[in-house]
């Protein structure tokens, strides 16, 4: 039976923030940001935005009322959770309007997460091949304003219609893992961003994928000339290329240039965005499949997904006949233009205003997204939808 992705939508807020005036106002050379981390542009999310309404935002792009019949779980991948106990499922659940005959989880392993409910939901399609699987990877990375991470912040969600018979991308059923505890990213309880070693995360991220991809292609025979491209996670749109440049190297020159034009289309998104952690990896498949003209069915295409602490996977998943039926070019290139460019200023004001649960809150913010959270009262986040 074939399994996979069969539809797969993204939602940014609707600020964001260029990185050159960030640069300029940090006392960065702008090219630091631009070329040397690959970042153009920074998602900013306001306080009416969190996991679950970018998610549930994500989500009601791609879902008809066939997929809301047949969804029976909802996976929720973040590292950015806004509780401790209940599960932002579960307020997805209620806002698109799902069968309350579902099984709803969130997973956490920093931005591997939403790979290792993909994998789930493949699993969970073998044994029920008539229903389907709602993955949703949502986060807001945030690191601190002024911190060595602010450069490559962002936020965002992506949703996947996982089934049988998919109509966008198969997935195989080899895979390639390696787990090993490092402490490279983490972030205890009583701390609101992450504890990050940069230059040691780098290096795990690189040593991660040579032992993944070095993995798969001994277990499967594979070599980069079966591959039409490979989407990595992104934390900064430079970091898939560090890891990847070593193994290019090695190969015939054509190649490199096919490679590398793939590489380029899948971090366009994700260069306008930022790190959605989670996402990261998905936002750059769609950046690929939404900006190359080259695409055809029966390309296979490999993913390296990583979560700091740390997880790797490499996987690959085929296009299928039609799959540019389930494309959102125009939508997704909207989404990304019509939003606000803020200023440094005012990019601080939202980053600085916080969610308290300890009081009552009313969010006024210019923010016409369908789902917002309107605010605060007796502990509860407070869900709109406008
Ligand atoms: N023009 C062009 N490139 C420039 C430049 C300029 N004026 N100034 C610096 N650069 C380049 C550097 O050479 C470097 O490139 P390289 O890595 O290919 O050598 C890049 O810009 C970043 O510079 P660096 O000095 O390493 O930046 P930093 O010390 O500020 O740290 C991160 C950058 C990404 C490590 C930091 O932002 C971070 O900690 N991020 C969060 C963790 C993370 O993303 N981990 C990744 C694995 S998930």
């Amino acid at each position: 039976m074939n399994i996979g992705i069969d539809k797969i939508g993204f939602y940014t807020p609707p600020f964001a923030l260029s990185m050159e005036d960030l640069a300029v106002e940090r006392g960065v050379e702008p090219a630091k940001y631009t070329v040397g981390i690959g970042q153009s542009t920074m998602a900013v999310a306001p306080v009416t935005q969190d996991i679950v309404t970018m998610g549930a935002n994500a989500a009601i792009e791609i879902l008809d009322e066939a997929d809301k019949e047949a969804i029976d779980m909802i996976l929720v991948g973040t590292e950015t959770g806004i509780d401790q106990s209940k599960s932002a499922a579960v307020y997805i659940q209620k806002l698109l309007g799902l069968s309350n005959r579902v099984r709803s989880v969130e997973l956490k392993h920093a931005c591997y997460g939403a790979t290792a409910a993909l994998q789930l939901a493949k699993g969970h399609i073998t044994l029920n091949p008539e229903s389907k699987v709602l993955v949703i990877a949502s986060d807001i990375a945030k690191y601190g304003l002024k911190s060595g991470g602010e450069p490559t912040q962002g936020a965002g969600a992506v949703a996947m219609i996982v089934s049988a018979e998919p109509r966008l991308l198969r997935l195989e059923d080899e895979a390639s893992l390696f787990t090993d505890d490092v402490m490279d990213f983490w972030r205890p309880n009583y701390e609101a961003y992450p504890m990050v070693d940069g230059k040691f995360s780098n290096e795990q991220y690189m040593r991660f994928f040579a032992e993944v991809w070095t993995d798969y292609a001994t277990q499967t025979g594979a070599t980069f000339a079966d591959l039409e491209a490979i989407c990595f996670h992104l934390p900064y749109t430079k970091m898939g290329l560090k890891a990847f440049k070593p193994f290019l190297e090695e190969l015939p020159e054509e190649e490199q240039e096919r490679l590398t034009t793939r590489y380029q289309e899948s971090t366009a998104y994700n260069r306008h965005v930022g790190n959605i952690y989670t996402g990261s990896l998905f936002l750059s498949f769609i950046s690929l499949i939404e900006t190359s003209s080259v695409l055809v069915a029966g390309d296979r295409i490999g993913f390296f997904s990583y979560g700091s602490g740390a997880v790797g996977e490499f996987f690959v998943g085929e296009l299928v006949e039609g799959f540019e039926k389930q494309l959102r070019v125009e939508v997704h290139q909207q989404l990304l233009e019509n939003r606000k460019q803020v200023t440094v200023a005012e990019y601080e004001t939202l980053f600085s205003q916080m969610v308290d649960e300890s009081g009552e809150q009313t969010f006024q913010v210019e923010d016409k997204s369908l789902f917002i959270l309107s605010g605060v009262h007796q502990h509860q986040r407070q869900y709109q939808k406008q």
